[in-house]
């Protein structure tokens, strides 16, 4: 059948076969997903990607940009590093900025980075070039500033710029100089890594299960966890380490090379790692490299590949840096770790369409010095590729991630395994059939909205902070009040009252309040939230976008999806021809909005709703495009809150008023931005004015 060419998914293509929409497209989807993944890992420190998931996004990201130089973002995340600080926490501004460094993964990618910068200095192919190679530490890097010898400031990296001051946890930590010895600049910015020895984070994991407390993914997360902390004792309680390893601003030059800088920070009592060697050139890195990798595992703690760096600093001061690293040192990261162990069970968990995901329970081991116990399997596919069964010996990895892999089946005598696993036709949970639909991989509970797992983990989506955003409701309270029987619906979340949840366990006055509002602040919503939060099948954020944008108002496009559940309709073709939609979207919609009891959800969510905004509303709106700085204290409003309100409306929030600021909404107390506001000309709004900008009630400011 000649049709009209269906729109390729970009996500799917090779960088050198992307047309340039395709690229643009690629790029915005990139910059989203990377912010987002960032954003988990460092603001969070709760990963939602393996690193080297990570690192091919990045890598693809950078690829692009590299074929489409015209087409790099302005916020693209080649610039970005780390994450912007979370609330909690007084800004520090880094003297020099926090950098990151690039990444190989083999010999050639080594020659590659010694090459480029041989040609950058202009030295000869065979030029010695002196370098120094230390184990790259999986921890996080703070920076260190010191007055006069005395330790006055400790800060995260945050986002390279900007870190958060954790001055009084830096304090609290026991290898942490509080003076330098012997002489010192007048000035001097020292940065290192905090990191967790493996035997403390089992130690702390252990702690933390038996006080009931969440416990951590990996020793990264665990010292990153441990350092933002509010309160100092919480930090001094987890015995966290530190080694130096670079410096920002000098008041005065400390060394020539950076073995000379190393011995300084010695000198200084600082630790620095001793395995640290001089070498110069890629036949001795390789040796390093192997020879590491031998050792790695038993290490105290996590190292994930080897930083080289060029020895003499005048050098590296002559290479300096490209967008976020320097040229001057590079990572070579380590494969993976892995471990072999048993497969004792398969069990199955039900999420929020109703995907049966099988996971693997492991006799526990210890891979790389972390204590595995599970392992994704991902579907019934997985099972059959890998051919394990509940007995079997699996070899599995673990790469710094949350979920390790299983890589095989180690060989054993057929006799010797027991039966293979069936995957269940029924859910586990409600006892609703379970069906594999043709053509795909995974196998689905036919329960819809009255199976209990699906319904929780719809509730969870729907109040996610790239759905609903209602802030103070996560996971633990939904699962809690799904519980107790006062939420099931999506529209019961709108039903809540305080006199239910006042009273319950944890649940003060204040927190009750706070709760309420936050609900009742998303009685207003743009319509692409609407319909991202109901969860339906294949209706990510992108495609409800699409749908909001091609439909403009929710009673056209809940009266167009209703129509176009009848096939070979004009409103189901309508549907699926919409650019980047396509048959089996439509299909997914058109399935969901057959069923009469997901009607009925969709509509008594909308009745407790104020408003459902239109998607020309949010789209055009005053504030699209528009450079935002918020200055002062708001006092309807947290600053994380607002600033996610303007972004809603699509306005772009800065920290400082320049040129190019458009508004600058001004709390009680605004400062010196103000007058530089004023100064410069720039528009200015009280929070009132704010309000009513963002479409909100006014509270008389
Ligand atoms: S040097 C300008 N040395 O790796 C680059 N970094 O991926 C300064 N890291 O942010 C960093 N061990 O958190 C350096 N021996 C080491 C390191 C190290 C771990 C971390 C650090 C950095 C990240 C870059």
């Amino acid at each position: 059948m000649a049709g009209k060419p269906k729109a390729r998914d970009a996500s799917a293509i090779e960088v050198a076969e992307l047309a340039e929409t395709e690229a643009a497209a690629e790029l915005a989807r990139l910059a989203a997903l990377l912010t987002r993944l960032g954003h988990a890992y460092h603001g969070l420190d709760a990963p939602e990607a393996t690193d080297a998931e990570y690192d091919a996004l990045f890598r693809r990201n950078r690829a692009i940009e590299t074929r489409f130089p015209s087409l790099v973002r302005d916020d693209t995340p080649s610039a970005a590093v780390g994450a912007p600080p979370e609330g909690g926490f007084a800004k520090h501004t880094h003297l020099v900025p926090m950098l990151s460094l690039d990444n190989v993964f083999d010999r050639a990618d080594f020659e590659g980075f010694v090459a480029r910068a041989r040609r950058f200095l202009g030295l000869r192919e065979a030029a010695p070039l002196p370098m120094v190679a230390e184990p790259k530490i999986d921890g996080l890097s703070i920076s260190l500033t010191y007055e006069d010898g005395r330790f006055v400031h400790g800060a995260t990296r945050g986002d390279g710029s900007v870190g958060e001051d954790v001055t009084p946890n830096l304090r609290a930590l026991h290898g942490l100089p509080q003076r330098l010895q012997g002489g010192a600049p007048a000035l001097i910015e020292i940065r290192g890594e905090v990191f967790l020895r493996k035997a403390d984070f089992l130690a702390l994991n252990e702690h933390q299960a038996a006080a009931g407390q969440r416990l951590f993914a990996n020793p990264r997360n665990a010292a990153a966890g441990s350092l933002r902390q509010l309160d100092p004792r919480i930090t001094e309680a987890r015995p966290l380490s530190l080694f130096a390893y670079a410096q920002g601003r000098s008041s005065e030059p400390v060394a020539a090379t950076h073995s000379d800088y190393l011995a300084r920070l010695r000198g200084w009592g600082f630790s620095v790692n001793p395995l640290s060697e001089p070498l110069d050139d890629a036949d001795a890195a390789e040796r390093f490299q192997t020879a590491l990798a031998l050792r790695r595992s038993s290490l105290e703690y996590d190292i994930d590949g080897v930083v080289y760096k060029i020895d003499d600093l005048a050098l590296q001061e002559r290479l300096g840096f490209v967008g976020r690293s320097p040229r001057w040192a590079v990572a070579w990261k380590f494969a993976a770790e892995q471990a072999a162990t048993q497969l004792l069970e398969i069990r199955i968990q039900v999420g929020r369409t109703g995907a049966l995901t099988p996971v693997a329970v492991l006799e526990p081991v210890n891979v790389g010095g972390v204590l595995v116990t599970r392992a994704t399997l991902h579907n019934a596919d997985e099972i059959d590729r890998l051919d394990v069964r509940p007995g079997d010996r699996v070899q599995l990895q673990r790469a710094g991630d949350v979920i390790p892999q299983i890589l095989g089946r180690i060989e054993t005598p057929d006799a010797a395994r027991g039966p293979a696993f069936v995957f269940p036709d029924h859910c586990p949970i409600c006892g609703a059939r379970a069906v594999r639909p043709e053509g795909e991989v995974v196998v689905r509970c036919t329960g819809g909205l009255v199976c209990p797992a699906q319904t929780v983990e719809r509730l969870i989506h729907l109040a996610s902070r790239t759905a609903f955003d209602i802030e103070g409701l996560g996971e633990k309270s939904i699962r809690e009040f799904h519980e107790a029987g006062l939420i099931g619906a999506p529209a019961d979340i709108f039903r809540l009252t305080p006199d239910r949840i006042a009273g319950r366990e944890g649940w003060k006055d204040v927190s009750t309040t706070k709760l309420m509002r936050a609900i009742d602040e998303r009685r207003t919503i743009p319509l692409a939230r609407f319909i991202f939060g109901l969860g339906i099948r294949r209706i990510g954020e992108t495609n409800a976008r699409l749908l909001a944008r091609h439909y403009g108002s929710y009673a056209q496009w809940r009266a167009q999806m209703e129509a176009a559940t009848t096939i070979g309709s004009d409103e189901r073709l309508a549907l699926g021809s919409i650019t980047g939609v396509g048959e089996t979207i439509a299909g997914e919609l058109a399935t969901f909005f057959t069923e009469a009891h997901n009607r009925q959800a969709v509509d008594d969510l909308a009745a407790e709703l104020r408003q459902i905004q239109d998607e020309a509303a949010t789209r055009g709106g005053p504030l699209s495009g528009k450079a935002i700085v918020f200055t002062g204290s708001l006092a309807s409003l947290t600053r994380p809150e607002a600033k996610a309100m303007a972004e809603r409306l699509g306005a772009k929030v800065t920290d400082s008023v320049s040129k190019k600021t458009d508004l600058v909404v001004l709390g009680s107390d605004a400062g010196s931005k103000a007058k530089k506001a004023a100064e410069l000309g720039i528009a200015t709004v009280d929070e009132d004015g704010w309000r009513a900008l963002a479409g909100l009630p006014t509270i008389g400011t």
